[in-house]
């Protein structure tokens, strides 16, 4: 339903006027007094008159700067149409909250809607209206630096947050002044780059787009996300910004995405480069006949649209569709009966950095964090321990991880001073930065490390090698950081690594050195006070493996939900009558840790699950009952995991995948029962017709405490 007032202003409007609307500034067009900066008009080439109708702006922010822009730009808008405010708010505005893949790593639908709605909430106070995310990328490739900001490499792990993200981030729709709207990114299959190099080319089967990738986009878009963007890769031989296939049949038709699609940036101009379009009018015309409504930044639209529509009334069509979108989008987020939104810089600072925010923040890094060895009970510590705690991360506010802007490492908790707090008796001596070496600086650090009682090592990269643009060849850890390693484990002292990264690394050498081993991610503004909590035992590590983590970089890309190929490995690689099976010769097939792995102070085990019926239909569910035990004489946390698998199919079937999954708290020997259920729904599969159907027939389902679990149970499903 269209507005009468979306309508009066169709109406009113120029064609210029409304292609406007379809043009996306950088911040550096709107600074100053005036709206207007001469400078980058020039380098672009555009007259003062396009600024003034573009429709919206990335990357400005602030209560005050945003309400100063929009009042200068509503004094040159002919109708009064305000200018929208985007910006990449991804994990935190100004309270950083951990990287999406930590907020994937905690299993917990409910602490990604949190981390989203703490930063529509702070973010929406500093003016932003529209936020670049969700980032709902599957991927599975850990040289891709992006890992950082998905959610994982399982289907239904990454749908479940993409729907979680969105309603944290929008509310429950109408939007109201505490929440911004959602923009789904980048569509499509943009985590799947060849050899993990960003940029670079996607070429996946639609079978396999269709049942991997498209699920946690499809999810995001029912839960009703705004905006989508679209990649810079190509898909299926053709650039995903101007794939007609991909944006009209599949985004708009099959998903029946409504809003407003948004070019990631300057990815119309890169169409040339792709050899798609001879020239930035070409492009300009493939992006909009794909239905792509808002140019970022390549000024396609701006140079070429006036003159194409009034050559084709195809083209006019298109920029009225795309004009219309926008303004209903500036009607949902209120900007007509008030354009700054209720933007006070009491509001801003009443709503940004609480105690309330931070704690959240807090509990999100405590749920994310991932133990992945723990010998002979290391952890937790003794809080009158006497340690050593050493590692290039032990004592900086860098752990923050990329995507944080608003956030500023340098008012942020280091890891140390926040030890500090609980630990009584600790030294700090890093011994190495991430790169960089003194040698007599290393030596003085073991050195000190002999005088203590347990080493903590807190090793990993600086949140500018992960993210956008930072794809790598080499997933160890740098030679500096192991050369420190390998001179604490000599001390056969108790040692503890502490793994700061935004992305899998291989840990193989760090695994053997150490008896305990901690993946913190980037854990956000109170992420040193969750590590703390952690070592103490205050808290359990209750984050799991979200992304595979490999044994080394020749085993990328590796994923649990992977298929059984005609002759799967199973016996002794190394035995004559195994020469001819699907393995490596240098290394196992198994990852070094599993999807879903991750330990806990608690001891779990599941002493009996029982399912309601073997027998699935579309009126009964696929239900399991489980009772779970902490044995242990402490409170624990585990994450209870029900993977499927379909015997025969019309299409090969993983070996295994994801269905449902439930964080399970319990005190000292308790005992829980949980129930999970499976719709028949979620049971389908693509078809190689490219249909989604669930089949009839025999399937088993496993119940266990990461992706390798064994224990299964036979179920069948019939249509009726
Ligand atoms: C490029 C990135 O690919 C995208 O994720 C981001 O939202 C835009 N730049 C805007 O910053």
């Amino acid at each position: 339903m269209v507005s009468k007032n979306v309508q009066d202003l169709m109406e009113k409007m120029t064609i210029q006027e409304k292609i406007g609307q379809l043009i996306q500034l950088s911040a550096d067009f709107f600074q100053g007094d005036n709206v207007a900066i001469t400078g980058p008009l020039k380098e672009a080439h555009l007259g003062e008159a396009a600024l003034y109708s573009a429709g919206s702006v990335l990357g400005i922010s602030g209560a005050q700067t945003v309400r100063k822009v929009q009042k200068n730009y509503l004094k040159h808008s002919r109708l009064g149409i305000p200018l929208l405010f985007m910006a990449d708010v991804v994990h935190g505005y100004k309270t950083i909250f951990p990287i999406p893949l930590a907020l994937g790593a905690s299993f917990d639908p409910q602490v990604m809607k949190t981390a989203s709605a703490t930063a529509a909430k702070e973010s929406a106070a500093g003016g932003v209206h529209v936020t670049f995310a969700p980032m709902v990328d599957l991927v599975r490739d850990p040289r891709w630096g992006r890992v950082m900001e998905s959610t994982g490499e399982d289907p239904y792990l990454n749908s479940v947050m993409a729907k979680a993200a969105v309603t944290g981030f929008q509310g429950t729709l109408p939007l109201d002044q505490n929440h911004i709207a959602a923009c789904v990114k980048h569509f499509a299959a943009y985590g799947a780059p060849e050899a993990g190099r960003e940029y670079n080319t996607v070429d996946i089967s639609e079978w396999r787009f269709r049942e991997q990738y498209l699920p946690a986009y499809a999810a995001a878009i029912e839960a009703q996300a705004l905006l989508v963007m679209t990649s810079f890769n190509t898909l299926f031989g053709v650039p995903a910004t101007v794939n007609q296939h991909l944006m009209r049949d599949i985004l708009r038709d099959e998903l029946q995405f409504h809003g407003v699609l948004i070019s990631d940036w300057d990815a119309i101009g890169e169409i040339i480069h792709h050899g798609v379009a001879g020239d930035l009018q070409h492009a300009a015309d493939l992006a909009l006949k794909a239905g792509v409504d808002i140019d970022m930044m390549s000024f396609a639209y701006a140079k070429y649209l006036a003159k194409a529509a009034s050559l084709d009334p195809q083209i006019e069509q298109l920029i009225n569709e795309s004009a219309q979108r926008i303004l209903i989008l500036k009607e949902q987020l209120g900007l007509f009966t008030d354009p700054y939104r209720g933007l006070s810089t009491e509001r801003e600072t009443e709503a940004t950095l609480t105690t309330e925010n931070l704690d959240a923040a807090q509990a999100a890094a405590e749920q994310s964090m991932v133990l992945l060895k723990n010998s002979h009970h290391t952890l937790p510590l003794n809080t009158a321990t006497a340690i050593s705690l050493v590692g290039p991360v032990a004592d900086t506010g860098d752990i923050l991880g990329s995507w944080s802007w608003q956030g500023d490492p340098d008012q942020t908790e280091t890891i140390a001073d926040a030890l500090a707090k609980q630990f009584s008796n600790f030294t700090v001596m890093p011994g190495t930065q991430y790169h960089h070496v003194q040698f007599s600086k290393l030596n003085d650090a073991v050195n000190a490390s002999r005088q203590q009682e347990t080493i903590v090592a807190v090793l990993g990269l600086p949140a500018s090698e992960s993210g956008e643009a930072t794809s790598m060849t080499d997933i160890t850890l740098p030679a500096e950081q192991l050369t420190l390693l390998r001179g604490l484990a000599q001390l056969n002292k108790p040692l503890v690594t502490i793994v700061i990264t935004g992305r899998p690394l291989d840990l193989t050498e760090v695994d053997a050195l150490s008896d305990a081993v901690l993946l913190a991610w980037f854990p956000g503004s109170r992420g040193g006070a969750a590590i703390a909590n952690v070592l103490s035992g205050r808290v359990d590590p209750s984050g799991r493996l979200p992304m595979t983590f490999p044994r080394n970089i020749g085993q990328v890309p590796i994923y649990y939900n992977a298929y059984n190929t005609g002759r799967p490995i199973s016996g002794t690689p190394a035995d004559d009558e195994n020469k001819y099976l699907s393995k490596y010769i240098d290394a196992a097939n198994s990852p070094l840790y599993p999807f879903g792995f991750g330990l806990s102070y608690g001891d779990f085990t599941i002493t009996d699950w029982t399912l309601s019926q073997h027998n699935v239909t579309p009126d009964q569910p696929l239900t399991i009952q489980a009772t779970i035990h902490n044995s242990a004489d402490h409170a624990g946390t585990t994450v209870v995991q029900l993977y499927t698998h379909q015997q025969v199919g019309e299409t090969v079937q993983p070996v295994k995948q994801l269905q449902a999954f439930k964080k399970v708290s319990l005190g000292a020997d308790q005992t829980q029962t949980i129930t999970l259920t499976v719709p028949y729904d979620q049971l389908s599969t693509i078809h190689s017709d490219l249909h989604r159907s669930t089949d009839q027939g025999d399937y088993t389902v496993m119940l266990g405490f990461d992706s390798t679990c064994t224990a299964s149970q036979p179920f069948t499903v019939a249509h009726q």
